[in-house]
């Protein structure tokens, strides 16, 4: 599908936006589409190389980028890539908490450190980027937005991703109580939860194999997984001042995904509609 262009070159100029896990997958289409519309952008993440082309592919087209490595499981490198960030952009006033860890597990075999990596990276990490901004935010008198990347099984659990499950389900709860919380600085939180969208990280991790990639394509009415344009254009949306009153909610964009496997007749949609009519007429008593 082409990418849809409803947004002003300038949406987001005056918004400088940091992105975590901003070198590859989601976190570097955002970074790109952002930097596009107009936003400083700086990237973090654990590995220089990826972040160094991303900063170069958005400068080639016009746009404004920095990067600093860091791992945002430890407070003080997070504190260390704000400020060596600031110093290249200027202040920042937003955030998309968006790196995160994920593997396909049993749970009863996890080992204490499986779950400790997962949750330290997803819910720690989106903590401590979102108190290192909040706290230059409210310290300055500035207003400013955070957007946390997490999943449809934040509200719902998954089996086999426990880890993810309970941390993502954390920014969720962390999202909604600082919406609250920082409503009177002019913070806004929300988060997005997006249904399968590929990239290298997620699918090579969690989509073992063309028959997986298959049945979670059956899962989706539309049968067609998200295109990073989509997921983009909302995100660009959210940061935007376009959407001044929304905050503290989550928006969910998997193409009715979520709601397709707790509906106990969907499975009707995916027959051919006349053969699914036909059916339901011979259920049908006859008077
Ligand atoms: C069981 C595993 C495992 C696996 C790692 N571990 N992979 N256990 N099954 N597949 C265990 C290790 O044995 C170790 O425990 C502990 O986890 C830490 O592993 P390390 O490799 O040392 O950790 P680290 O290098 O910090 O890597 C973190 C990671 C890794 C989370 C394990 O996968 C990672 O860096 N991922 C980042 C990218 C990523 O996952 N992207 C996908 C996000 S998708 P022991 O006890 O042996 O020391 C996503 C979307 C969700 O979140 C929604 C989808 C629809």
């Amino acid at each position: 599908m082409e990418p849809f262009e409803p947004f002003r070159k300038d949406l987001l100029s005056g918004k400088t936006t940091i992105i975590t896990g901003g070198g590859t997958g989601l976190g570097r289409s955002m970074a790109l589409r952002m930097a596009a519309l107009g936003a400083k952008v700086g990237i973090v993440g654990r590995r220089p190389a990826p972040l160094e082309e991303t900063v170069a592919a958005m400068r080639k087209t016009g746009g404004q980028g920095a990067f600093a490595p860091a791992d945002i499981r430890e407070p003080e490198a997070v504190a260390r890539a704000v400020d060596a960030l600031e110093s290249e952009l200027g202040p920042a006033n937003q955030l998309i908490n968006n790196a995160a860890g994920n593997f396909l597990a049993a749970s009863e075999d996890l080992s204490p450190n499986a779950f400790n990596s997962v949750v330290q990276i997803v819910l720690y990490g989106s903590f401590h980027c979102t108190r290192e901004l909040g706290r230059r935010l409210i310290e300055r008198q500035q207003t400013g937005e955070i957007l946390s990347i997490v999943t449809s099984y934040a509200q719902t659990g998954s089996a086999f991703v426990l880890p993810s499950a309970v941390a993502k389900a954390g920014v969720l709860a962390m999202t909604r109580s600082l919406a609250v919380e920082w409503a009177a600085y002019g913070i806004r939180l929300n988060a997005v939860a997006p249904g399968p969208f590929p990239t290298e990280g997620a699918f090579s991790r969690l989509m073992p194999g063309s028959e997986m990639e298959k049945q979670a394509r059956r899962r989706i009415p539309s049968r067609r997984f998200g295109e990073h344009w989509e997921l983009t254009n909302l995100v660009a949306y959210l940061m935007s001042d376009a959407s001044p009153y929304q905050t503290g909610d989550l928006v969910t964009i998997d193409g009715a995904e979520a709601l397709f496997s707790g509906q106990q007749f969907a499975g009707f949609a995916h027959l051919d509609r006349a053969a699914a009519k036909e059916l339901m007429a011979s259920l049908k008593p006859k008077r």
